[in-house]
């Protein structure tokens, strides 16, 4: 996607044959737009767990950048370990992550310690064009729905989405949003409700610019508007991203995406969730109890990052000295509340069958 009429990814390795991996640092947006240079396992680590990086698929693409940049100090099968066990560490809901290094680990162990910096960085180079090819093939499926309701309803689309599943949160495309851009470029009338999503605002700080930086037509909303939108009639669909969906469809997403779901549900709007496979763990079917729930720092509650009128970028206390809060950081939607999920093989219902349906070679061990 472009900022400021140039093609940027999220993540790239320096031109060298990779030295460095470079990442935007996502946690400077809106108000800088910067670049930071990666050059060591632990700045890797360290940009995942502070979220420079963050968003399911950039998560694990970052991740698997990470190893390379390990191998090429110690690529021994200890280096190799020792580096996803501290990869793996960084964030515990997002599978991709876990699939991520998997699938390093798969391609790298083999191989004798000598070729295995080289060869992870053509993996991980490949990973990255993987995914933002799967994400164009989301926003392919996706962008049917958000027609079909167009040419019913003959105005514009309302689309409510929840935290970042854009391109800042993949490599490039998104999944929640990448149907509404292959929907904008085509020509379709849509609008974005995009939810603030207290506490990082990653509604507010990075869904927004991007779809403004885009040109979609979108307006901010405090979390708790949903609910009102839709009993007036002004969300015609929801689409939201995923950082882990269990065999059976249940799925685990930014904080405050289960009362979006529960509200969608009362109000009669659809609820669609968008994701690659590599976001579904089919060694898991009850996602409130299997599920990995991050809890993240108080601190993200009690305070907030905003530019003051001086243009300086400040953190404020919002709450009251020695008042308690609690930071858990996605929660669940049960599949029954999603009327579909988006995936690079097309659309189906959540469930074990529909997931089945698009991914029949998983059949043997998806949990029932
Ligand atoms: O904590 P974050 O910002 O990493 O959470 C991101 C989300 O919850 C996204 O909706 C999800 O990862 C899907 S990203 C395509």
């Amino acid at each position: 996607m472009k900022i400021g009429g140039v093609h940027y990814r999220t993540i790239w390795p320096s031109e060298d044959g990779g030295a460095a991996v470079c990442v935007i640092d996502q946690t400077k947006l809106p108000h800088e737009f910067n670049t930071v240079w990666l050059e060591t396992l632990d700045e890797a680590a360290r940009a995942i767990s502070t979220m420079q990086v963050r968003g399911a698929p950039l998560i694990g693409v970052t991740a698997a950048y990470g190893l390379c940049l390990a191998l090429t100090k110690n690529a021994s099968d200890e280096g190799l370990d020792g580096a996803c066990a501290t990869l793996a560490a960084t964030r515990p809901t997002a599978v991709n992550l876990r699939w991520a290094l998997g699938q390093m680990r798969a391609a790298l162990q083999p191989l004798p310690p000598a070729e295995r910096a080289a060869a992870a960085y053509a993996k991980a180079a490949q990973m990255a064009d993987e995914d933002a090819e799967t994400c164009r093939l989301i926003g392919q499926h996706g962008q049917k729905t958000i027609a079909d309701i167009a040419a019913r309803k003959g105005t514009r689309v309302n689309i409510l989405t929840h935290c970042n599943a854009g391109w800042l949160a993949c490599v490039d495309w998104g999944t929640a949003l990448s149907p509404i851009y292959h929907a904008h470029n085509a020509g379709l009338p849509v609008h974005v409700w995009v939810d603030e999503t207290r506490p990082r605002n990653q509604g507010a700080a990075l869904t927004a610019f991007e779809l403004g930086a885009h040109g979609v037509p979108h307006t901010i909303i405090a979390d708790n508007a949903g609910g009102h939108l839709m009993q007036h009639g002004q969300v015609d669909l929801c689409i939201v991203g995923c950082d882990r969906m269990t065999a059976m469809g249940d799925a685990a997403n930014k904080i405050g995406t289960y009362l979006k779901a529960l509200a969608a549900k009362d109000n009669g709007v659809p609820f669609y969730v968008a994701l690659p496979e590599s976001t579904i763990d089919w060694t898991i079917s009850d996602g409130v109890r299997e599920i990995p729930i991050e809890e993240r720092s108080p601190g993200e509650v009690t305070h907030m990052t905003g530019l003051a009128e001086n243009g300086e970028v400040l953190t404020v206390q919002v709450t009251a000295p020695g008042s308690h809060a609690a930071n858990p950081a996605f929660d669940v939607t049960p599949a029954r509340l999603v009327t579909g999920v988006m995936t690079e093989r097309g659309i189906a219902p959540a469930s074990r069958e529909g997931l089945l349906q698009l991914f029949p070679e998983r059949a043997d061990h998806a949990r029932a």
